[in-house]
This record gives C-alpha cells, sequence and structure tokens, in this order.
C-alpha cells in the first residue's frame, strides 16, 4: 500500500554526468546533471480533471472582505462588489471550482445572515479568525455571482459544528429548488429566480478539529443524521463530501468507514459521495526569506502527499469492496460497489506569518515566492500522476490568504508566483494523464507529470534543487514529437516574489526546448517549473 506504482525508479545511464556549468542567470552558479525523464504516452493512468485545479475562498483575512469583495460603493473598480481586477485574473486562470465560506468559518456560518437586503442582515464575530466583526454583505448571493463571473462551479461548505440538519437541509432547498416553496420564492425576492443549481455540498469540515472536535464516530454519526436531509431539490443532486483526514491520517478514515459503512449496508444512511482530506505543507520560515534547509524540508513533503492520497485511497476502496459483501442471489449478482470520490478539498504551503503584515493586511496574508510557485506545480503534478484516484482538489486560498493566487490590498491586485504555476499547469486539464519516470524517485528528485490528447503530449517537469542545474533528457517511448514549445518560471532568487510596488518580477518566459523524434531536451535551472507542450506525429 505504501508503494507509488506510477513513479518507478530506473538506474540512471552510466553516461550520467555532473559537471559545474554556469546557468543562463546573471550572478548564479550551479554545477549541473543529466537527468533522464521516460514518457509512455500509451501507458494511460485516468483524465485530469479540472477540478484538480480548484481553489478555496473563506471567511478569513481578507480573502473576501478587502480582497475578492470591495463593495459596491467601493472607488476600487468592481462588478456588483467584486474586485474587477480579481474578477478578471481569476477567470483567466479558469478556476474550475470555488469553494466557500470555509474551513474553520464554515462550521460557525448560518446562511441565512447573508441573505436579503445588506443593510439589515445581522453584524458577526468571527470566531475562528480573530473575533472581527463581519456586515455579512457577502453572502449566498454574492458567491454564487462571483462563480458566475468567473466561470466556476460552487461548492458550498456547510455547518455541522454548530447547525442543525434542519439548517444545512434548508440551505440546499433554498439554493436549488425551482420555485413555489417558501424558500425558493424568498431566493426568488432576493433577486434569483432562477435556481443557483449547487451540486457540491460539504457536510462539516475539519471536524476533528475546529468543526466540532469530534471523534470519528461522533462525526460519522452526524454525518449520517445531516447528509439524510441533504437532497436532490429540483434537478440538481447534491455530491455530498465528507470531512476525510488530517493529512495521511489512517486512524481517523478506518473508524469513520468502520462507522458508517456496516450502518449503510443495514440501510441506515448513505456513503457520501465524496470524502475529503487535508493536506498542508508546513514551511518554518516566512515566505521571503527561506533557508535551503526548510524550503527543502517543505518541497519534501510531497512525496508524502502522493504516499498519503495512495494510501487514503487504497483504505477506501478496501472496506467499499468489503462493504460490497459477496455475489447475491441464485445468479450470483455482484452487487455494485459504492463509490466514494477522493478530494483534497484544502492543501498547499503554510509558511509562518509576519505579525506586522497580518495586522495590515489580515490574518493568514502570506506571499508567494519563487520556492511557493515551484511547491504549487509539485503539488500539481501529484494530482496529474494520481489522476485515477482524485476527484477534486483546491488550493488554500484563493486571495491574500496562505497560499494564494492572487494578493489584492486597497487598489493594488497581482498575480503570484503560484498564480503561473497554475497557469502553466492549465493545458493538462482534460488530457490522459500518462505515466513518466525519472531517474530519481527520492521526494526532491525531478518532478514530472505528462499527459496527452489529439497528439498533443505536455509536460510539466520541476527542479526543486537549489544547488542542481539539470539537464534533462526526455525519451518517449513509442511515439515521436515533431515539434515543442516551453515556458519557464524561474528566478535566481528562491524567495524573489511579486509584490505590490513590484507585481511582474516572476513571470513564465518561453524557454529552448530541442526535439528530434522520440527525444526531447531542456535546461531547468534550479528551483524552477518548466511547461513543455510537444506536438506528436
Ligand atoms: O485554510 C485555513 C484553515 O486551515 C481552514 O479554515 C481550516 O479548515 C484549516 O485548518
Amino acid at each position: 500500500m505504501s508503494t507509488l506504482p506510477t513513479r518507478r525508479s530506473f538506474a540512471l545511464g552510466a553516461g550520467a554526468t555532473l559537471f559545474a556549468a554556469l546557468t543562463s542567470r546573471k550572478g548564479f552558479s550551479a554545477p549541473s546533471q543529466q537527468q533522464r525523464v521516460v514518457v509512455h504516452p500509451a501507458v494511460e493512468i485516468g483524465t485530469v480533471s479540472p477540478l484538480l485545479h480548484g481553489s478555496f475562498a473563506e471567511h478569513l483575512g481578507s480573502c473576501i472582505y478587502g480582497g475578492l469583495w470591495v463593495g459596491r460603493n467601493s472607488p476600487i473598480p468592481n462588478i456588483n462588489g467584486h474586485r474587477r481586477q480579481a474578477v478578471d485574473y481569476l477567470k483567466a486562470l479558469g478556476v474550475p471550482v470555488l469553494r466557500w465560506p470555509g474551513g474553520c468559518f464554515a462550521d460557525d456560518y448560518h446562511w441565512r445572515d447573508g441573505i436579503g437586503p445588506p443593510a439589515r442582515r445581522p453584524q458577526s464575530v468571527n470566531i475562528h479568525w480573530g473575533n472581527y466583526v463581519e456586515d455579512n454583505s457577502f453572502g449566498t448571493h454574492e458567491f454564487i455571482e462571483l462563480c458566475r463571473l468567473i466561470d466556476a462551479e460552487p461548492y458550498l461548505a456547510g455547518n455541522v459544528g454548530s447547525g442543525t440538519p434542519r439548517e444545512l437541509r434548508d440551505w440546499v432547498e433554498y439554493c436549488n429548488y425551482p420555485s413555489g416553496s417558501s424558500l425558493a420564492e424568498e431566493r426568488a425576492a432576493n433577486g434569483s429566480r432562477e435556481p443557483f443549481r449547487v451540486r457540491y455540498w460539504g457536510v462539516g469540515n475539519e471536524n476533528w478539529g475546529c468543526g466540532g472536535n469530534m471523534s470519528p464516530e461522533d462525526y460519522a454519526s452526524e454525518f449520517r443524521r445531516f447528509v439524510t436531509y441533504v437532497r436532490t431539490f429540483g434537478d440538481t443532486r447534491p455530491f455530498t463530501i465528507a470531512c476525510g483526514p488530517n493529512g495521511n491520517d489512517v486512524e481517523w478514515t478506518r473508524r469513520f468507514m468502520e462507522t458508517i459503512g456496516p450502518n449503510v449496508v443495514r440501510g441506515r444512511g448513505v456513503f457520501p459521495s465524496g470524502y475529503a482530506m487535508h493536506f498542508y505543507s508546513n514551511g518554518r520560515d516566512v515566505p521571503t526569506k527561506f533557508t535551503v534547509e526548510n524550503m527543502q524540508e517543505q518541497l519534501s513533503s510531497f512525496a508524502r502527499l502522493e504516499q498519503g492520497i495512495v494510501v487514503q485511497r487504497g483504505l477506501l476502496d478496501s472496506y467499499l469492496q468489503a462493504f460490497a459483501g459477496p455475489p447475491r442471489g441464485p445468479s450470483g449478482i455482484v452487487p455494485p460497489r459504492p463509490q466514494v470520490h477522493l478530494l483534497i478539498d484544502e492543501w498547499g504551503v503554510w509558511d509562518r506569518m509576519i505579525p506586522e503584515e497580518e495586522k495590515r493586511y489580515g490574518r493568514l496574508w502570506m506571499q508567494s515566492t519563487q520556492r511557493s510557485a515551484v511547491a504549487a506545480a509539485m503539488g500539481l503534478n501529484v494530482f496529474h500522476r494520481q489522476a485515477d484516484k482524485l476527484y477534486m482538489c483546491n488550493i488554500a486560498q484563493t486571495v491574500n490568504v496562505l497560499h494564494s493566487v492572487v494578493l489584492a490590498h486597497q487598489d493594488n491586485c497581482l498575480r503570484t508566483t503560484s498564480y503561473y504555476a497554475f497557469q502553466m499547469q492549465k493545458p493538462h486539464r482534460c488530457k490522459t494523464a500518462v505515466r513518466a519516470e525519472t531517474g530519481d524517485s527520492s521526494p526532491l528528485g525531478i518532478s514530472v507529470s505528462a499527459s496527452r490528447k489529439d497528439g498533443e503530449l505536455v509536460l510539466t517537469l520541476v527542479n526543486p534543487k537549489h544547488d542542481l542545474h539539470m539537464k534533462v533528457n526526455c525519451a518517449l517511448v513509442g511515439a515521436t514529437a515533431v515539434s515543442g514549445q516551453a515556458q519557464l518560471l524561474y528566478h535566481p532568487d528562491f524567495n524573489a516574489c511579486n509584490s505590490f510596488e513590484n507585481p511582474d518580477v516572476v513571470t513564465p518566459k518561453p524557454h529552448p526546448v530541442s526535439v528530434a523524434g522520440a527525444g526531447v531536451a531542456l535546461e531547468l535551472p534550479p528551483i524552477s517549473i518548466a511547461a513543455v507542450s510537444l506536438k506528436l506525429a
């Protein structure tokens, strides 16, 4: 269970050389080394769902208020209160799905506080993120409008910790019932005759912690009770998402499945459609002052993320297989195995905060550097390599908070380094992930993902080493390329970032790639990301 079948290592060829070379970047030299990558365009893993590139926006710090939402009367350019520049950036990125309103905040959020005339909405205290008062001017209608503006699918996280089954059930009806019920008419009176057709419903968040400090058994019973009332209202069948483990916590999954499963088998409940694990890669430094040692430690954690996906998927499958039971009846019909999809609906780097920045920009405000972009690209590479095991992944978070893709303050708004990591990985969406092998499967070995569709092969190659310039030779097995293009995200200082003063310090640039039949070669400077698109013969 602990092996990673899609990343086989093989011995480096005897010709591998290590020699000193100066990179093309001014003032930086690192020894360079040949790296062999073997891509098997015919060995398919699964489709790269766009949902693997999802995002997450919480009422936390300035993610919503002051970030995405500036208010209708703001002098900052906006569309009905939504920051126009952020909308443009997120729409261009193509955020496929947006989770809201938390996080921890979700289990203390009461959706009725955020509907109706804004002036009449209550002032609520955000108990998780600093006890500040929110005016609830951003509620369900505003969130759905934001999703429509950026073309994202909405994902609403319901309140289990301090809410009731009725409150969650009513939210689903309010959003999805077409017309005629009091809740549907209230939605219409509040501006939307059309149902919102929300498909993704979280049933609690981190219920092992801020979502109620529950045991897996307690949570499984709560989940069973709440989910009973999350129904198909109108034409939208809800996809329910249960709270999964913190990282690869097998104990939580075992005890959750062992509580819920037998009950489902006895007809007392339903399995969730999805099960969401959270995975944060902690950093010991403040973002722009990482030491080499702490960067290595953080980047190494993506091997654990991959391991966690394999282990959690395997665990879920073993329980589902067992619950499906043996063939039944005289004809020996095998009952269909229930499906529970695996999500990672919060992931990313979580570095040390700078108190003055948090004071100025809000809680968990975090810069994104060249290192953070490499971390994002490594995470996305993991998701592509494990595309057959995952349903959705959501970076934490969209704006200003933690591993964000956009930073916004007053009338400034910029794309972070991590925005570009996502942008460069976009071509993988809807393609078939295929096997790529590297000569170094250690946690800081070259990170690769590959996908193919209609004569195009897309590769993302990441160099997580600070002291090695990689000369990559990539062999295509059973295929040849006729042409190729590449982009590189690189800065000689891995602590470099895009700031409000200098928003374009780190941006992708065209990068040379040489294509000769089944061989593709390019260079990867230390702590860099290359996105390659190849036209196959
Ligand atoms: O993303 C920040 C917080 O991290 C979320 O609110 C919570 O779910 C997690 O612990």
